[in-house]
């Protein structure tokens, strides 16, 4: 006869209770595999009464019962992952328990059910599946910010403009985006593209960006083998990749002379052929192009060729700069604030009067880029100083410079309360900021214009930190 265990001799009322108020389910056997403490866990779960098993053999209950070869072999289990019925789900482990002459007395068998995670992760896995197809087709699409409702704009022209592209985005008229760096070009490109609810991508080509040599296969693409160094599979070239959707031809003024009859031709065939290749492949695209330069003047100096201008602007959009739609610059930077907050869960701030004055002077050459990096850069130094508002000093000092050309004289008088150091160090960089920019910021032109040393001028533009504008 084995050792003798009784459950009772480690009485403790206590003890007992714990037991019963965990989650998970207890069973402890004698080395006989005799049932001696079952929870109210195990009850539950198992749907077996505490006082039909205590005292039975275990295996009559759970033939399959991992304590039995507990008792066996000695050895220790853990969480072994378990589905005892359909859409049931536990983990198991398993111990032998020793008395104190380290006598195996017994095993203690401990069940969590985890049904609940199983599910919950399965969910989880379900959706992320869903949701990085959605991010894919998102992608593919090139949508994000495209859609019209999400151009900001109180300025009655700029709206004209909004339902102009709207109009014309169904049919399959070529257009020409014009305005400066950070007016919305890109942003009316997708818009348009989302609206028309062409069935393919929408395809952006930097003609800025793609290194002389490499547009033609960036572009039309290329056959296995075409040339050494192209991929042993050939690829695709853009025109094909937004085939039944839309090309977006950006910086279309810095697109290589040479290729402008490539693809003018590609345009009134209406066919591509990769290169190496002998198969034209059917293009129906829609063509919006943008540039920030006077394709007009490029044309006009023979740089562009009339033609290929011809073609891409059947119809030109004009996107006016912020500095001509001044009612539009609160209304972006608030929203720019808000939605920066939103995103970086940080309570939004107010912007006073004072600082609404500046933004609304200032010109905005980066438009309205440069207005969005502003305030979010605003809103960082702003949090970094505690502040529930945003203040002057949280702008560009380059925009604080900005303010004294629109306060119209330098309160130089000695009822000035701000002291002579202070003074005389707000008119030092008044003209030194006005020298840089009547030199249009070449610093040895500025230095003699205030007739100091370049080295001087260094120091101070330094010390000031006046730096260029856009
Ligand atoms: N009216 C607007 N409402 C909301 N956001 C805008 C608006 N106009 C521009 N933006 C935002 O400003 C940024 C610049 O816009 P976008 O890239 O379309 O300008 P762009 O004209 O293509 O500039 P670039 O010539 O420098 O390429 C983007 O983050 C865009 O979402
Ligand atoms: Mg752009």
């Amino acid at each position: 006869m084995k050792e003798e265990f009784n459950f009772s001799d480690l009485d403790s009322e206590i003890f007992e209770f714990i037991l019963d108020n965990i989650p998970d389910a207890i069973t402890i056997v004698d080395a006989n595999c005799k049932t001696i403490f079952w929870n109210k866990t195990s009850e539950n779960y198992f749907g077996v009464k505490k006082d039909d098993i205590i005292g039975k053999d275990i295996r009559e209950f759970f033939p399959s019962s991992l304590l039995p070869k507990v008792i066996d072999t000695e050895k220790s289990y853990h969480n072994i992952y378990n589905s005892p019925r359909k859409d049931s789900f536990t983990v198991i482990s398993a111990v032998p328990i020793y008395n104190q002459e380290n006598q195996l007395i017994g095993g203690l068998a401990r069940d969590r059910d985890i049904t609940e995670y199983v599910k919950l992760s399965e969910l989880l896995s379900k959706t992320q599946t869903s949701l990085d197809k959605l991010e894919k087709q998102y992608s593919s699409y090139g949508i994000r910010e495209s859609s019209f409702s999400n151009i900001i704009t109180n300025n009655p022209e700029f709206i004209k403009t909004i339902n102009v592209c709207k109009n014309i985005a169904k049919t399959k008229i070529n257009i020409l985006l014009r305005g400066e760096s950070g007016t919305g070009k890109e942003l009316f490109a997708k818009a348009i593209h989302n609206e028309s609810e062409l069935e393919g991508k929408f395809v952006a080509v930097n003609c800025s960006a793609i290194p002389k040599e490499l547009f033609e296969s960036e572009l039309f693409g290329y056959d296995k083998g075409a040339f050494t160094g192209a991929r042993k599979e050939g690829k695709s070239g853009k025109f094909e990749e937004a085939n039944n959707g839309t090309i977006f031809l950006d910086e279309i003024g810095d697109m290589p002379f040479n290729m402008q009859p490539k693809i003018l031709r590609i345009l009134e065939e209406g066919y591509v052929t990769r290169i190496g290749s002998n198969t034209p492949i059917k293009l129906n695209i829609r063509i919006i192009s943008a540039t920030n330069k006077d394709i007009k003047e490029l044309v006009n100096k023979g740089e562009f060729r009339k033609d290929l201008y011809y073609r891409l602007n059947t119809f030109q959009v004009d996107l006016k700069p912020l500095r001509e739609r001044k009612e539009d610059i609160v209304l972006l930077s608030n929203r720019f604030m808000q939605e920066f907050c939103m995103e970086n869960g940080i309570n939004v701030f107010i912007i006073p009067e004072k600082v609404n004055k500046i933004l609304k002077n200032y010109q905005w050459e980066g438009n309205v880029r440069e207005l969005k990096n502003v305030i979010h850069r605003a809103v960082i130094l702003a949090r970094e100083n505690n502040n529930d508002e945003i203040t002057v000093d949280n702008l560009p000092n380059y925009m604080q410079f900005n303010d004294y050309e629109n306060t119209e004289e330098f309160d130089v008088s000695i009822n000035n309360t701000k002291g002579l150091e202070k003074t005389l160090e707000e008119v030092e960089k008044k003209l030194i900021y006005e020298a840089m920019k009547k030199s249009d910021w070449k610093k040895s032109e500025a230095a003699n214009i205030l007739g100091i040393p370049r080295t001087t001028l260094y120091y101070k533009l330094d010390k000031y930190n006046i730096q260029m504008q856009y």
